[in-house]
């Protein structure tokens, strides 16, 4: 029996999994998602053609690759049909995509009420990407959600009338416009028909594969800072998208997991609030976001910037059990003079190597760093790991050294060629 090999953010998102997920994609037989929603987006430039995906497993590019959206992902439909129409109108065969009966649909009235809470929070915004993400599991957990299964069921109607009236009844409450539910029972037949063919039974499917012995890569989205339950709640996002998701977002088994990659920087971003002990909201961070294009796929925000935290990687490498990292944006640190690393938070006086999720202490906790030479000049060819510049080897052999676990890719430019992959540390396996 095949298994599972995943690819999870070890941060707060945006760590270039793509990169990843696109290299490991190229041998994989079936590309898969289980969590998150059109919040999650990564680009990858292919023969000179970019594409955004948001929803659809990137794996699709590859021809032959059977691309699964799992049961765990949150649908808006009207932004999986672009995707659709997208890859087809670049020639693009989309045959292939598969989408769970049992994954959630995202409604209009889902990002109206994610807009409204976030006005509603005042200066405690959680800063979401106002995509309906967190209404939606909302529903999914109080049971009153729609499934992609009832588009076609004769309860849709009735469902979607009940679901309608109610958060009309709360938009009233906040002096919010009303939606229609005749427009959107309208709109989402459309859709419904238009993304027939693609439905299935998406877990008997994947068990169906890993029987015939085919490779699955998980694409994973968002990141294990952001979770629900191990990320800094409630700056979070409203899904598991540590490995636990990936189990229930898919209906695969502890058993069908084989490596764990966890995807990383060189240094450190994130989007939206919450708190970020190494963050470097200075000249620092301007400087790495330039150098790093530090801007967001799905809104376009300028991210947060900072230095690599080992707390918070080590923790990430707990709550996963990542097999392997994989280090993005090497090239971009390496233009630095001097490079942070973060080994440690200083808390009440003490210095701490175990990370927290409490936001108090967080917020109350300082890095405390180790310095590297950076200028490592070009980088971008270098295809072999003993080729780096020395002072960029010491700075992935400390990371080794702290968290345990050895980098098999080292992103060296933004290219999509631009990449160590020999897995050549092989210390601890
Ligand atoms: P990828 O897959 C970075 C962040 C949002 C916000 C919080 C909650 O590209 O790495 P949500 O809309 O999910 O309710 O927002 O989570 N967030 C991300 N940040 N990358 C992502 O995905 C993200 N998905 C959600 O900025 O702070
Ligand atoms: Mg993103």
């Amino acid at each position: 029996m095949s298994k599972v090999d995943v690819v999870l953010g070890s941060f707060y998102g945006d760590e270039g999994k793509g990169k990843i997920i696109d290299y490991l994609g190229t041998k994989a037989d079936v590309a898969l998602r289980a969590t998150g929603g059109n919040n999650a987006g990564h680009s990858i430039e292919v023969d000179n053609e970019k594409y955004v995906f948001h929803l659809i497993p990137s794996g699709i590019l590859n021809k032959g690759t059977l691309a699964i959206i799992g049961n765990g992902v949150v649908i808006d439909p009207k932004v999986l049909i672009e995707e659709i129409e997208n890859l087809k109108s670049k020639g693009k065969d989309v045959s292939n995509l598969r989408i769970s009966t049992k994954a959630h649909i995202i409604f209009p009235y889902h990002i109206e009420m994610d807009k409204m809470l976030e006005e509603n929070r005042g200066s405690k915004k959680i800063g979401t990407t106002a995509r309906g993400i967190g209404p939606c599991y909302c529903d999914k957990y109080e049971r009153c959600g729609i499934r992609i299964e009832d588009l076609y069921s004769k309860k849709f109607k009735e469902l979607l009338k009940t679901n309608v009236s109610n958060k009309n009844k709360i938009f009233k409450i906040y002096n919010y416009k009303p939606v229609s539910f005749e427009d959107i029972y309208k709109e989402y037949l459309e859709y419904a028909a238009y993304l027939k063919e693609y439905v299935c039974d998406t877990t008997i499917l994947i068990h169906d594969l890993l029987k015939q012995d085919k490779k699955i890569i998980c694409e994973g989205a968002q990141a294990t800072l952001l979770d629900i339950d191990f990320g800094s709640y409630p700056y979070v996002t409203s899904s598991n998208p540590t490995i636990g998701g990936i189990i229930t977002g898919s209906g695969i088994n502890a058993h069908d997991i084989g490596e764990v990659y966890g995807v990383m920087k060189a240094y450190s971003s994130r989007v939206g609030a919450g708190p970020y002990v190494t963050e470097e909201d200075n000249s620092v961070g301007d400087l790495i976001r330039e150098l790093g294009h530090e801007y967001g796929a799905t809104t376009k925000r300028p991210r947060r910037c900072g230095y690599l935290d080992l707390v918070a990687l080590k923790y990430a490498v707990l709550v996963n059990g990542i097999t392997a990292l994989c280090m993005n944006h090497l090239d971009t640190v390496g233009k630095l003079d001097k490079i942070k690393l973060c080994t440690a938070y200083k808390r009440d006086g003490r210095e701490i190597q175990e990370f927290t999720t409490n936001e108090e202490e967080l917020l109350n906790s300082t890095p405390v760093y180790e310095e590297f030479e950076g200028n490592f000049n070009d980088i971008s060819n270098i295809r072999k790991r003993e080729d780096l510049p020395k002072n960029a080897l010491k700075y992935i052999e400390r990371i080794e050294e702290y968290v345990g676990i050895p980098i098999k890719f080292i992103g060296v430019g933004a290219g999509r060629d631009e990449m160590i992959c020999e897995g050549l540390y092989e210390k601890n396996n």
